[in-house]
């Protein structure tokens, strides 16, 4: 505390700081960086943080093998192939559109007003665990993700100050979408040593407490509104379906991920009991390809067993190479490549979470917790 006799100089000093500061007065003291808020936004920005299901161009310019800035990626997005992994829109770019923001940059394309919206740090085949996904080389792993979050916060912080960044901080949504790597490209690969060293349940724990960890992590530096989305039904995904000679879905690989998932509810139970302020929404992606399988033909999607660009069994043994043709009745399609759903899927389950009942979103969705 600053002692008392020094107290009146220094409210003095700060409303003339203020005051000196133009268009401070038409401020809400809400929005990030000085900077208009979209109109009909309902939150001032989002911050993203996930891995190539949301990656919207940060692993174009790292050695990484882990890309898809090349055509037919992006073959139904405005201007083409950016690095995201599907044929047009990803799941945040949906709820971002629904949340009323413009699409939000990818970290290494924004820099100085770009950030306003907020900013995009996901990262192909990066883990909740840094060593997850090594056999891309290059990517960015949830930990340094939140790191480079910490550089824009110190950019923002110099032209805001801290009080109003805090203040502006607590009213965004930070999605997070992590842990299908940390299966795929950890536990299922043949070159790490995982499996003989957990078993399911114990590797679900040592992920939810990393997690627990880093959700924690950008609680501290400001973060409120979460919203976490958890793993779908990845054993009935076409790279895992080609290694079945009968093409079903794998149950060994969905029973894997099942207490990921039911420690990721209880996670988002336990720090909404101990971090105050904190709200939570999680996506059950689960249901939502449960729900999408059985229910296929009447949300209009005939294909549910096999990518529609790729090469092999389920075109899922070999995943969509540069300058592949595609099938050309891509909304049918459940899967885009080997290990993504196409943009319909993803603008289905975007609507899923932002204005879905409790099966889909739990305990609020998105809607309901950027209004709070
Ligand atoms: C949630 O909290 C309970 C009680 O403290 C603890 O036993 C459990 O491991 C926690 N679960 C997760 C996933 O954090």
């Amino acid at each position: 505390m600053v002692k008392l006799r020094f107290s009146g100089v220094f409210v003095l000093f700060l409303v003339l700081n203020n005051a000196a500061i133009p268009g401070r007065g038409q401020n809400d003291g809400g929005s990030i960086p000085g900077l208009i808020e979209a109109s009909r936004a309902l939150v001032p920005a989002m911050f993203i943080f996930g891995d190539s299901l949301i990656d919207n161009g940060n692993n174009n310019n790292i050695p990484s093998f882990a890309k898809a800035n090349y055509f037919p990626y992006g073959i139904d997005f405005n201007g083409g192939p950016t690095g995201r992994f599907s044929n047009g829109y990803t799941m945040v770019d949906e709820i971002a559109e629904l949340l009323g923001l413009p699409l939000i940059p990818p970290f290494s394309e924004a820099s100085g007003d770009q950030v306003r919206y907020g900013v995009n740090y996901a990262s192909a085949a990066a883990g909740i665990l840094d060593e997850t996904g090594r056999n891309f080389v290059g990517r960015i792993p949830f930990n340094q993700q939140i790191r480079n979050f910490e550089s824009t916060l110190d950019q923002i912080t110099n032209s805001l100050g801290a009080p109003d960044v805090a203040q502006a901080l607590s009213r965004c949504i930070f999605f997070v979408g992590m842990g299908s790597n940390d299966y795929l490209n950890n536990y299922l690969m043949p070159n790490y040593n995982t499996k003989n060293q957990y078993n399911a349940q114990q590797f679900a724990d040592l992920l939810a407490g990393q997690y627990t960890q880093q959700l924690t992590r950008l609680y501290n530096l400001g973060a409120r509104k979460f919203v976490i989305a958890g793993i779908g039904l990845m054993g009935c995904i076409p790279s895992i379906l080609a290694q079945s000679a009968a093409g079903l879905c794998s149950e060994q690989v969905n029973q894997l991920i099942a207490p990921f998932n039911a420690n990721s509810k209880a996670m988002i139970n336990n720090l909404t009991a101990n971090l105050p302020g904190a709200r939570f929404a999680y996506i059950d992606i689960h249901n939502m390809f449960q729900d999408l399988l059985t229910n296929h033909e009447s949300y209009g999607f005939n294909v549910v067993n096999r990518g529609c660009c790729g090469i092999g069994r389920n075109r899922g043994q070999i995943t969509c190479l540069p300058f592949q043709v595609p099938c050309p009745e891509r909304d049918q399609y459940i899967f885009w490549d080997a290990f993504h759903p196409t943009e319909a899927v993803n603008i289905l389950f975007g609507k899923n979470a932002f204005s879905g009942g409790l099966n889909f979103v739990y305990p609020i969705n998105i809607e309901r917790l950027a209004l709070l």
